[in-house]
């Protein structure tokens, strides 16, 4: 009782000051200072999700240096180690040989020293030669800057490396010579140049102009400012988590980001904090002179690609050696208040690592989750060749639906009723909240109902539509969890994405979904559109939440094939 009077209290505190009382840092993350140290007493099970990442209390947001060394999976995420609210940041540390079973161990950063005194926050590993990993991060310092410190392993034969030295030669990069010192952050992996110089990007801005600041060195601790920046793009503001990596043009394997030659082209990725979104384009590098160019396939301007179109952030790739791919961890917040963030004693998870690669069209990345997530597929149900008439449903029982990875195939025999695409429809998103799940359609709305109610009260929708262009059909993928939960107070944003594929020709589409009680993680077009969506159910909680596919367009589609597998819970960070 006196536990749960003294989070109301503070719940109420936080409700009478969000107004007045939210400090805004650097443009970056609301200061709850009243909450930032509370300790949960009590954690909330109804909606920590099972197979995705959490530790077993407290907030947490970007993660930090993925790394694969010596046969371990290394991830270390921004925590608050007191409270459910942003705050007191350390660099927590989890360990993992298959990135999907994960052992928490003690925090590897943490202000101790002058140059990260009052934070330490984002950033890369690298792994030198000899086999050294390095982690640059950024620290703020006694006056607020943000700088750029290095911290080793302590004990390189500990397989954990869970003990990490910060020389007090730090900082080794300022924000000198005209740098904004509070819009300074977020280093890169380093990649090596033939001429023997290391290479990063720190993630800045100048007015309006978001930019990926480029330094070089010698010997990895003393660097230089490159006169340019790697590359920049005006009115995008701070660019926060830049990353930067080579994808291959041909085949199914990563890239290590100091690879460079004939048959690779480039992602460069930026973190708005402007919108809270990112976007990424693909393009050249032009060594000799450290630039980026964007091939010129999407805009450059944070309206163009992203990873994922939903619940997403400070995202970060890493060259996994053992498996030779690109894997990309992103951080998904939670879409309740902080008040509920409080009592439930925890906050934010990461997305399941997806594998990047680049489409054959070259005009965009494909991402699937890693192979390993399917050593948690436990009892499965299926379904063949089933046609969905218009208006029609059809429920996927026998699994525990709060709990599974579906994955579905339609089939679409006729594209005749296709609504006419109006050329005004310029943002997927404002589309897909236009014509939600419940808007008939011609062709679509079809998809899956997650997360949702007997009576479908409740339910979060995930679904396709087809649009009759002047000269081509558009597809479009949409997430619209508008009546995900009976809740008052929730925000439920309705997502989507542009899906590229030539729906006229292949008559098919895919669609993947992770339901892990409080998130909906999908992938349409085998992994072409992402969108992630946090929801909060009331009735659809537990065994009590159902799952079906639905067709509300005039055409009738075709489950081809369905299997929707039970997922089993990994051990994830002792709980
Ligand atoms: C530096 O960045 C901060 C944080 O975004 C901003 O408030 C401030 O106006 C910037 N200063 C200058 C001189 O541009
Ligand atoms: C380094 O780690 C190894 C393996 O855990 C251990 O045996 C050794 O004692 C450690 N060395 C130091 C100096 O702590
Ligand atoms: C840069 O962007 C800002 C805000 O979006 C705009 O006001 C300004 O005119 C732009 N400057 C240039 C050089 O395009
Ligand atoms: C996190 O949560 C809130 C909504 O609850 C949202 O406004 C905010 O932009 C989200 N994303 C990030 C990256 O902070």
């Amino acid at each position: 009782m006196a536990i749960l009077s003294r989070i109301s209290l503070l719940a109420a505190v936080a409700l009478c000051c969000l107004r007045n009382g939210v400090v805004d840092v650097e443009g970056s993350h609301d200061v709850y200072q009243e909450l930032m140290s509370v300790p949960a007493e009590v954690v909330d099970s109804k909606y920590r999700t099972q197979f995705h990442f959490q530790p077993p209390r407290n907030w947490i947001n970007d993660p930090n240096g993925p790394m694969y060394y010596n046969g371990i999976y290394h991830l270390f995420y921004q925590y608050n180690p007191y409270g459910a609210v942003w705050g007191n940041i350390v660099w927590a540390h989890s360990v993992s040989t298959d990135m999907i079973n994960w052992k928490a161990l003690e925090p590897a950063i943490y202000p101790s020293k002058p140059f990260g005194v009052n934070g330490c926050w984002s950033g890369s590993a690298t792994i030198l030669p000899g086999n050294k990993p390095a982690i640059l991060y950024t620290g703020i310092d006694p006056q607020n800057r943000q700088v750029q410190n290095i911290a080793f392993p302590k004990n390189l034969s500990d397989p954990y490396l869970r003990e990490w030295v910060k020389p007090d030669y730090n900082p080794i990069i300022a924000p000198v010579n005209g740098i904004n010192a509070s819009a300074f952050r977020d280093p890169t992996t380093a990649w090596h140049g033939p001429d023997g110089h290391w290479r990063l990007v720190i993630g800045s801005k100048r007015k309006h102009r978001g930019m990926a600041i480029m330094y070089r060195s010698r010997d990895f601790i003393h660097w230089i400012r490159a006169k340019h920046p790697l590359h920049s793009a005006n009115g995008t503001g701070m660019w926060e988590c830049p990353d930067f990596y080579p994808v291959a043009t041909q085949g199914k394997l990563g890239v290590d980001t100091s690879e460079y030659g004939a048959g690779l082209k480039y992602v460069l990725k930026a973190s708005l904090d402007l919108t809270r979104y990112e976007y990424y384009t693909l393009g050249y590098y032009l060594r000799d002179v450290d630039k980026y160019v964007p091939d010129g396939t999407s805009a450059d301007d944070g309206s163009g690609l992203r990873y994922d179109y939903g619940n997403f952030y400070a995202s970060k790739t890493f060259y996994d050696a053992g498996k030779k791919r690109r894997v990309l961890l992103g951080w998904s917040n939670e879409s309740d208040s902080r008040q509920d963030d409080v009592s439930k004693g925890w906050a934010g998870i990461q997305i399941i690592p997806r594998v990047v690669l680049l489409d054959s069209n070259e005009r965009q990345l494909i991402q699937w989750p890693i192979k390993e997530l399917e050593t948690l597929r436990g009892k499965l149900v299926s379904v063949q060749k089933k046609k969905i008439k218009s208006g029609g449903s059809l429920e996927i029982s026998g699994i525990m639906a709060s709990q599974a990875d579906v994955e579905v195939a339609f089939e679409l025999s006729s594209l005749e009723k296709a609504e006419p695409f109006d050329a005004s429809w310029t943002d997927p998103q404002k589309l897909c909240e236009l014509k939600g799940a419940d808007v008939k359609g011609g062709v679509g709305p079809f998809g899956l109902l997650a997360l949702a109610s007997a009576n479908r009260q409740e339910q979060t929708a995930v679904f396709f539509r087809i649009f009759k262009g002047l000269n081509s059909f558009v597809a479009l993928m949409c997430h619209d969890p508008s009546k995900s939960s009976l809740r008052p107070g929730l925000s439920k944003p309705i997502y989507g994405g542009w899906v590229d594929v030539d729906i006229q020709k292949n008559g098919k589409l895919s669609l993947r979904s992770l339901i892990d009680h409080s998130v909906v993680e999908s992938f349409g077009a085998e992994g072409r559109t992402c969108i992630t969506s946090r929801v909060y159910p009331s009735l659809a909680v537990g065994n009590a939440a159902h799952l079906f596919v639905f067709n509300n367009g005039e055409e009738d589609v075709k489950v081809s094939e369905l299997k929707a597998w039970e997922m089993r819970k990994p051990l994830m960070n002792g709980i």
